[in-house]
């Protein structure tokens, strides 16, 4: 996607009149500089489960922003229920904004994804979905919790399954070999650096057009109040997430694909 063309600049977008769909794309392009073949990854885990397409699945996306991976659900699966959860409430007011305009633009024939705001390290919302779900989704956001909430997750996402249910995490994943860790950070930053060699922003870059942009300083200000970076740029190792999936109960734990320190785990609840 190619924002740089038509970009407007920050200072002409009124915050009464925010053109969502614009700032949305902004955040695609941003993310997909960071995050090589990031859409075939989306694609992967809703085309790897065997589900008929119309089937009313009920979907929850961990670290939803605001609502990338959510959207591309319902692209494959139109008649999903989509639990979408994130801790940030202005990703989760984008991707409000985001499902309302497609409904009333009549790309989704009904409202059918409802945003929350709520930690995943926090216990209490995930009681509400025991047993709940088809598939259990998330990219991008898990590296961003300790290994220990990590672990505390897994086992959160095995009980919130549905017996035949799936999880699939696409995420930084770090080697087993720190040497070979090292050489992969070194080649996706030079991956990353030519993409933003072309123009397109990177994340502090987004977020400080966006903020002027929205101009709604209480809402950012929320945004600061919770302290949920206790992660790692690289991932956890590869071994660690394998084991710990099993560990949960988790059978088929599988790495369906994989680029440098990227890839897309997924596991089975039997
Ligand atoms: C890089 S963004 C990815 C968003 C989206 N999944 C995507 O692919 O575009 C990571 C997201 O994880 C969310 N996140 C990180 N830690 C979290 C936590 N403990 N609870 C809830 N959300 C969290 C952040 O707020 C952020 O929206």
């Amino acid at each position: 996607m190619n924002e740089k063309t038509n970009c407007i600049s920050v200072q002409s977008v009124p915050s009464v009149e925010l053109n969502w769909q614009h700032w949305f794309a902004r955040w695609e392009a941003m993310q997909s500089a960071y995050l090589p073949q990031r859409e075939h990854r989306f694609d992967l885990m809703f085309c790897l489960p065997e589900f008929l397409q119309d089937a009313k699945l009920r979907i929850l996306d961990l670290g939803c922003g605001p609502g990338s991976v959510t959207f591309c659900a319902l692209q494959h699966y139109p008649n999903a229920h989509i639990i979408a959860v994130d801790a940030d409430p202005v990703l989760l007011e984008m991707g409000r904004e985001i499902e309302l305009a497609n409904y009333e633009l009549q790309i989704a024939n009904r409202r059918n994804v409802e945003f929350i705001q709520a930690d995943l390290r926090d216990g209490n919302w995930w009681e509400d979905y025991e047993g709940a779900f088809d598939l259990v989704v998330s990219a991008t956001a898990l590296h961003w919790l300790s290994a220990g909430h990590l672990r505390e997750t897994y086992r959160r996402v095995y009980c919130a399954l549905k017996p035949g249910g799936w999880f699939f995490n696409a995420d930084h994943i770090a080697s087993d070999d720190p040497v070979t860790q090292a050489h992969y950070r070194q080649l996706l930053r030079e991956w990353q650096q030519a993409n933003f060699d072309t123009g397109v922003e990177d994340w502090d870059g987004f977020w400080q057009g966006f903020e002027a942009a929205v101009n709604q300083p209480e809402l950012f200000a929320q945004r600061e109040e919770v302290e949920y970076w206790e992660g790692s740029d690289d991932g956890n190792p590869k071994l660690f997430h394998i084991t710990t999936l099993r560990e949960c109960g988790f059978t088929d734990v599988a790495i369906h694909w994989q680029d440098l320190g990227e890839a897309l785990i997924g596991a089975r609840k039997s």
